[in-house]
């Protein structure tokens, strides 16, 4: 089959993954017989650099058109000044926003050999499998107003935590379809004790429960959350939580992964058209020596595969090459090893 792939390599060491990435493709496509056609465009701080914002209509209407968007990363000193009118992340948000992308599933998986490479105790990491549905395209990154002002004198600044019941339900609903195909267990994380959207959540979640009796539904405060995911990990299953909370638990969540760089998301919505990143930065201080972890990019254009472009036996193909790699022994700087990026996909291609 034909697919039509944009690629959003970005900044930092996003060109070095993504490229990757499209090795590990191009070798999926010749052993299966698929042809993907992979258009490359800028967004981030890239973009900036050449046009002057961080992403362009021409590139935001070639992501629409296409059947799956495979990003590295965006972002970097260069590009942070606070005054900037403009910054790389603004572009993934609109990106994100225009894509329609609501849910961000990201999966954390603890391999038994890279136990080591995790700062907790190994007895904790024993059969972690989680999967964070993190609401995409409300919450405070895109609430309105979002403003820097004077008053009386004194500036202020403010940020808007809004959320419509539709916003809310559409993601915790397929986060139950999810649990379906897994546990059977929700944790729905909010902070009900304090903010009115979290109330609404919690409320809506509950609903949904009661609609499916089959999943078992936990509802947790973001503060215990926190430390549940690295006290008890193996307890949770599906989790999902509002846009900000689920940003910062799933940096936490993939300490449980033994590094950032093993993990993939991808973010799904109505549109059809899904966006596949790793959940990594852009890594400015390792960017160009080309040690950079490719496996969270890999595993992306996996979920790519299987979730855009319907292709199951392929995503899984690349899926157990992976596991097979680390398993025999192959390691990232990140994980403590001395493969390079290129070295690291070789080994994974050979398993192929
Ligand atoms: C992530 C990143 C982004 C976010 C940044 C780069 C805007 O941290 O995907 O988790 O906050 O969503
Ligand atoms: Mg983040």
């Amino acid at each position: 089959m034909d697919f039509n792939i944009t690629l959003l390599p970005g900044d930092g060491i996003g060109p070095e993954v993504v490229s990757e990435a499209v090795r590990v493709l191009d070798v999926i496509a010749s052993k299966f017989g698929h042809t993907f056609n992979f258009q490359e465009r800028l967004m981030g701080g890239c973009s900036i650099d050449k046009y002057g914002q961080s992403i362009t209509e021409e590139t935001l209407a070639d992501c629409k058109a296409s059947d799956a968007v495979l990003l590295g990363a965006v972002g970097g000193p260069k590009w942070d000044d606070p005054n900037a009118k403009d910054r790389p992340e603004r572009g993934l948000l609109a990106l994100r926003k225009g894509l329609g992308v609501f849910a961000n599933l990201r999966p954390v998986k603890v391999h038994p050999v890279l136990m080591d490479a995790s700062p907790l105790k190994p007895e904790k990491l024993e059969g972690v499998d989680i999967l964070v549905v993190r609401e995409l395209t409300g919450g405070l990154y895109f609430g309105q107003p979002k403003l820097r002002e004077m008053q009386n004198g004194k500036e202020r600044a403010v940020d808007t935590l809004e959320y419509f019941d539709y916003e809310i339900k559409r993601v915790v609903e397929l986060a139950f379809t999810l649990a379906k195909s897994r546990k059977k267990k929700v944790t729905s994380v909010d902070k009900a004790n304090i903010l009115e959207s979290s109330r609404m959540w919690r409320q809506i979640a509950t609903q949904i429960g009661t609609g499916n009796p089959d999943v078992e539904l936990e509802h947790m405060l973001v503060d215990t959350a926190s430390m549940r995911l690295i006290t008890a990990p193996v307890s949770m299953d599906v989790v999902v939580t509002e846009n900000m909370f689920g940003d910062i638990l799933t940096d936490e969540a993939s300490v449980l992964a033994g590094s950032m760089g093993m993990l993939p998301s991808a973010s799904l919505g109505e549109s059809g058209v899904g966006l596949y990143e790793p959940i990594h930065g852009s890594a400015p201080d390792i960017a160009g020596s080309g040690i950079a972890n490719p496996i969270g990019t890999i595993l992306s254009s996996a979920l790519m595969l299987r979730h855009s472009l319907k292709l199951e036996s392929e995503a899984s193909a690349i899926e157990k090459a992976v596991h097979q790699t680390v398993t025999d022994g192959a390691r990232t700087a990140d994980i403590g090893g001395k493969l390079s990026t290129r070295q690291m996909t070789d080994e994974i291609i050979i398993n192929l």
